[in-house]
């Protein structure tokens, strides 16, 4: 039988702990106590659906261990959504103005990377946004209203505009 540890976090602002085997990642621990906004796509680190951001750093929570985030804090699409930050809420009504999801099976992980490229700064440049999300697949919209959107928020936010395609 697999050995068990306790796994404390702050999740979306307020202390969790889960019990785990430990070899659990980090996006079964979330699913598994019911922390469905966190998308499971591959499991293999490829699609980046999974992503939650972790101390502000994005993770693929599928191919991070649980136990890499004792005594850190975690920040999922429902923290965003939540939370009082502007920028994430700019962000969300922007993917949906600018017709950036179809399924929305992306989204998710999609709205967390583009969370972090503007908590680091991001301005309104396509191509260093093309960058930032380029981990994270998107079957359906093509990406250009992913940037759009992205680009858009950027702009709201006061950050400085670059033209590029
Ligand atoms: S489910 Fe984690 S990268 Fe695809
Ligand atoms: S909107 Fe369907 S995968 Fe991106």
């Amino acid at each position: 039988m697999s050995e068990m540890i306790k796994v404390s976090f702050t999740l979306n602002g307020k202390p969790v702990t889960y019990n785990v085997a430990a070899q659990t990642s980090l996006l079964r621990m979330l699913r598994d106590n019911y922390n469905y906004d966190v998308k499971c796509g591959c499991e293999e680190g490829d699609c980046g659906t999974c992503t939650v951001l972790v101390d502000g750093v994005s993770h693929k929570s599928c191919i991070t261990l649980a136990a890499q985030v004792e005594g850190k804090s975690v920040l999922t699409v429902r923290g965003i959504t939540y939370g009082d930050d502007e920028a994430g809420h700019l962000l969300q009504k922007n993917f949906v103005e600018c017709g950036s999801i179809q399924c929305g099976f992306c989204t998710p992980g999609l709205i967390m990377v583009s969370k972090e490229y503007l908590n680091n700064g991001g301005i309104a440049d396509r191509s260093a946004i093309r960058r930032a999300i380029s981990g994270n697949l998107c079957r359906c919209t093509g990406y250009k209203k992913i940037i759009d959107a992205v680009y858009k928020t950027a702009k709201e936010i006061g950050r400085e505009e670059r033209q590029n395609v």
